[in-house]
């Protein structure tokens, strides 16, 4: 949440700022600023709205910003709403301390009334400013020192940025709770909250860890621990293809991100799959492999998307590897008072692996001492780091704000958990085949559904100016439901609520008429005739249905409005073909909208305060 960008080298700073900006804009985007240093004095400009905002206004106010050395955010609001008072970076009384912060200060308004006894005077509602302040009151001449002496005041979690006028060629960062890392180029130090910012620089990464502080200079950086002593890091080479945080000629981010699917869950699968054993391999998890053998329940944590895709690999966990399985709002498993045991593992999902509730869930299974498990996209992110043992997606980065192929890599990687799981216990040699060789067969099959994306988005125009939608679906594909309206209403704003078709008759029925839509997810599965009774429940109060049906289905078409064919498959692995045109479906109901699809208002990919 928030994006943070620091610059250091022989080059302009503010054209790789500005770029740094762009690519971490989906952090968060309702104000954003530079603060450049030229040798002699800190100059900054600051927007209301997305970076494009910022860029006309640097052209504007034509003001010297040709420095070597500075900083950049761009914001996700949290204390005090995105105006250009609140826009970061912030500065002490005397404008010499600037800095960008991405985090929360709890005991902010604490340290406020203790700073303004002593003179110092505000201007914005933000926690951010208390931090400038409060290094200005403790800076005499080291801005490291000034540094140092004000985190141990500081409560909450935050990545920092900051420089100093006095101080013209130095960055200073550190962080707890919120990833920051340093990229270091040829004559030139990048420091930034997520690796996309970096990598058109460099591929050469030092991660920095918590109450870790890093000091750039031109001469190179410096890195010191919690003691403040100075320490070395290992510096990481990070693979990935430039090509993929581009859109490649795709309208959308997102739109781009559906139609990689085939071959993001080609990567999620790659080398794992043992057809002649029909087994698969988890390379992440061989260190824990004995361990997951006495393992008789596990408990998925995850915010957003990737908790609806626990709640498909729980029913996959429990039907095929007969491992009782609960899924947990990470926000609320951190806050419970969870009963665990030696024989429990808490599994976190998570796109991102920064996002703070389900870090703060890992955080609190490990202090009760139970095994602790990932599946993660982002390479070496601090989740990844934390868990006991884990499986990467290998999905490359998502930068649409919503979810797509991350969720079809979850959802098959539980898939690939399920089995590995299952034939430690029970599951014969001929299940873990069939389910693996049909693991396989998904990319195609997906394609299949992507060619009918023209006629996806015709069903979108007959729909776009509903108020209302409803989701439904029964076993694996309830969490589709759940998934399908957080899509809609994510990145439409129109209404829509996701539940098991079953319950329908329990209340929301109630909202059905001819003006409120229902989208069934009714594959030829093992609830295919409840889910037909329910659609025609629904026909029979005048509600419009679009279903998604098994291919040759021609049946379902007499009590549906609009049908969009998926091949047939799997039971277990249905979900990763539906979900396909329910992301079609709200790409293009938010499209026909004009909303803009890839950074939806008021939300933020990365999710790094509670
Ligand atoms: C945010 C994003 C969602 C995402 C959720 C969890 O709310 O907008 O798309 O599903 O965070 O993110 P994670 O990175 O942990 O998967």
């Amino acid at each position: 949440m928030c994006g943070i960008i620091g610059y250091i080298g022989q080059n302009k700073a503010l054209p790789v700022l500005l770029d740094g900006l762009r690519r971490l804009e989906y952090r968060g985007y309702d104000s954003a600023g530079v603060a450049v240093c030229d040798g002699q004095e800190i100059i900054t400009v600051k927007a209301v709205g997305k970076i494009v905002e910022l860029d006309k206004k640097i052209s504007l106010e034509n003001k010297s910003l040709q420095g070597n050395v500075g900083i950049a955010h761009t914001r996700w609001a949290t204390h005090g709403k995105p105006s250009l008072e609140n826009a970061h970076p912030h500065c002490g009384c005397k404008q010499e301390i600037w800095l960008a912060h991405n985090g929360i200060i709890e005991n902010y308004a604490e340290l406020k009334k203790l700073l303004e006894k002593k003179g110092h005077k505000f201007l914005s509602e933000t926690d951010t400013e208390v931090i400038a302040h409060l290094i200005e009151e403790n800076y005499k001449d080291d801005l490291k020192i000034a540094l140092q002496k004000s985190l141990k005041l500081l409560k909450g979690a935050y990545g920092i940025v900051v420089m100093h006028a006095k101080e013209p060629d130095t960055i200073l960062a550190v962080k707890k709770g919120s990833p920051l890392l340093v990229g270091l180029g040829d004559k030139e130090t990048i420091i930034a909250s997520d690796v996309s910012a970096i990598i058109r620089y460099t591929d050469k990464i030092v991660y920095l860890e918590d109450n870790e502080i890093v000091k750039v200079n031109k001469a190179g950086f410096k890195i010191f621990n919690s003691d403040y002593e100075e320490i070395s890091k290992e510096i990481k080479k990070v693979e990935i293809d430039k090509n993929e945080i581009e859109k490649s000629g795709f309208p959308h981010f997102m739109l781009k991100e559906i139609f990689e699917q085939p071959k993001t869950i080609t990567d999620s699968v790659r080398g794992r799959l043992v057809l002649s054993e029909g087994k698969v391999k988890l390379g992440g998890l061989e260190s824990v492999q004995e361990k997951l053998r006495e393992i008789n329940r596990i408990i998925i944590v995850g915010c957003g998307t990737a908790y609806n895709a626990g709640l498909v690999g729980e029913y996959m966990l429990e039907e095929y590897a007969n491992i009782p399985v609960e899924v947990e709002y990470a926000s609320e498993f951190r806050y419970r008072k969870p009963i665990l045991d030696k024989n429990t593992a808490v599994l976190a999902i998570s796109q991102s692996g920064e996002t703070a509730d389900t870090l703060a869930a890992i955080k609190e299974a490990k202090e009760k001492g139970v095994l602790t498990l990932g599946i993660i996209n982002s390479v070496g992110s601090t989740i990844a780091r934390e868990v006991d043992a884990g499986i990467y997606n290998h999905a490359g980065p998502e930068i649409s704000v919503a979810s797509t192929k991350a969720f079809t890599s979850q959802v098959i990687i539980l898939a690939l958990l399920t089995v590995f799981l299952g034939r430690q216990r029970q599951m014969s040699f001929i299940t873990g085949k069939r389910i693996v060789e049909e693991i396989e067969n998904l990319p195609n099959k997906i394609n299949k559904i992507l060619k009918q994306e023209k006629d996806i988005k015709k069903i979108a125009k007959k729909y776009y100016k509903s108020k209302n939608f409803a989701f439904l679906g029964r076993k694996y594909n309830e969490p589709l439901a759940f998934e399908g309206a957080l899509k809609l209403k994510e990145l439409s704003y129109i209404h829509a609520e996701g539940f098991p078709s079953g319950e329908m008759k329990h209340g929301p029925i109630a909202m059905i008429d001819k003006n409120f839509p229902s989208l069934f997810i009714c594959p030829q599965d093992s609830v295919y005739e409840k889910n037909i009774s329910n659609i025609e429940e629904i026909k029979s109060r005048s509600g419009k249905v679009i279903t998604t049906a098994t291919v040759g289905d021609e049946n379902i078409k007499n009590i549906s409005d609009q049908v969009i064919y998926i091949p047939k498959s799997l039971e277990m692995l249905t979900p990763i073909l539906a979900v396909i045109p329910l992301q079609l479906f709200s790409y293009y109901m938010a499209v026909l909208n004009n909303r803009d699809v890839d950074k939806p208002r008021n939300l933020a990919k990365s999710v790094t305060v509670e």
